[in-house]
């Protein structure tokens, strides 16, 4: 068989580690043709490719980001586009497409699978947030970078007897700073699952710093945390082809608003994308290549329109729709676990 792969939305650790294990199973065992269109959904549109087999992913376990590069191209908004896309997998010879990525490029696979597109999911986001799979690699390596920065901050900010707000990514689901918090010992964590108070938070900053000991306060903030209604204005961003606004800056906001109310000296970290940078832990590599591995398999198997995922610790195959429906939100319970450690 030829079958294309591509990874579209925005990059992650272990995109690469998918592929190289897509290409090797694909090759060596079923004898395949592999090729990669370039820029995700763009590249489709526009019919540029590559080759993607064993020797062009040679060496690239430990490379953060794609060798395919990456784009928010959104194929339904493009006039023809859809059609155009066919055209471009017959041209290109393709028998079978990959698409790896985060709800909106699966959200785009899931389309075409349904007007008989030979299509098979990877759940790419390192923000944790689709469906059908317990985890999604990317995740765990952000985490770490989260956590590796609140350990340098915390012993700047005892040494000062500041307050640290720590903005992570996140979008729409806390996952990154539920984890980043609990992992970095968060004096509170604010995820847009919950949305905040602020004076609840300044009063936690209070009662921790009037302890009379030298206590650093960090702060970890999702990007999209909210605050209750009618309690602090935030500024709004553009809107990008999937419609998503563009965060970033909630951090800030929340630093200056402590800062004004507390009295207490504050400064932000935004970790913005240095979080998808890089190359991805030990775990990330390996569920990578087991979803890169079972990918191929579902291909071979004819399993158009279904997403690998991992649940209860194994790797299966969900439908896309699915993955896609609805985002997989924080579970109450573990923020419950992190509120225990809140002041
Ligand atoms: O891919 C998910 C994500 O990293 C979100 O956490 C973040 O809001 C967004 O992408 C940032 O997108 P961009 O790289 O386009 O600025």
């Amino acid at each position: 068989m030829r079958v294309a792969m591509l990874t579209g939305g925005g990059d992650c650790p272990g995109l690469n580690a998918v592929m190289r294990a897509v290409a090797r199973k694909g090759e060596r065992t079923y004898g395949d043709e592999l090729v990669g269109f370039l820029d995700g959904w763009k590249g489709v549109l526009e019919g540029r490719t590559m080759p993607l087999g064993v020797e062009a992913m040679r060496g690239t376990l430990p490379r953060g980001g794609t060798v395919l590069g990456s784009s928010r191209t959104n194929p339904y908004k493009v006039d023809g586009g859809p059609d155009q896309v066919r055209a471009s997998l017959a041209d290109a010879g393709v028998d079978a497409l990959v698409a790896i990525g985060g709800e909106d490029t699966l959200g785009v696979a899931h389309k075409l699978a349904g007007e008989g597109v030979a299509v098979v999911g990877v759940p790419k986001t390192i923000d944790n947030d689709l469906s059908g799979t317990e985890l999604t690699f990317g995740f765990d390596t952000a985490v770490q970078i989260c956590v590796d920065a609140i350990d340098r901050l915390h012993t700047t900010a005892e040494s000062h007897d500041r307050v640290m707000v720590v903005e992570v990514m996140g979008r729409h689901a806390g996952h990154i700073a539920a984890w980043a918090g609990i992992a970095g010992g968060a004096t509170m964590t604010l995820i847009p699952e919950h949305p905040f108070d602020i004076e609840a938070v300044c009063e936690a900053i209070q009662h921790r710093h009037t302890e009379g000991k030298r206590l650093a306060s960090i702060i970890v903030v999702s990007e999209g945390a909210t605050p209750k209604e009618g309690t602090m204005e935030l500024a709004s961003g553009e809107l990008d082809a999937f419609g998503h606004v563009r965060l970033g800056g909630v951090g800030a906001r929340i630093a200056a608003e402590i800062e004004e109310r507390t009295g207490y000296e504050t400064r932000v970290t935004t970790l913005g994308h240095v979080q998808r940078g890089g190359t991805p832990t030990a775990f990330d590599r390996v569920l990578a290549t087991r979803f890169g591995v079972a990918a191929i398999d579902a291909v071979h198997d004819g399993a158009w329109g279904t997403m690998v995922a991992l649940q209860d610790g194994a790797i299966v195959r969900v439908p896309l729709g699915e993955a896609v429906g609805e985002l997989k939100l924080v579970d109450p319970a573990l923020y419950d676990v992190a509120s225990v450690f809140f002041e």
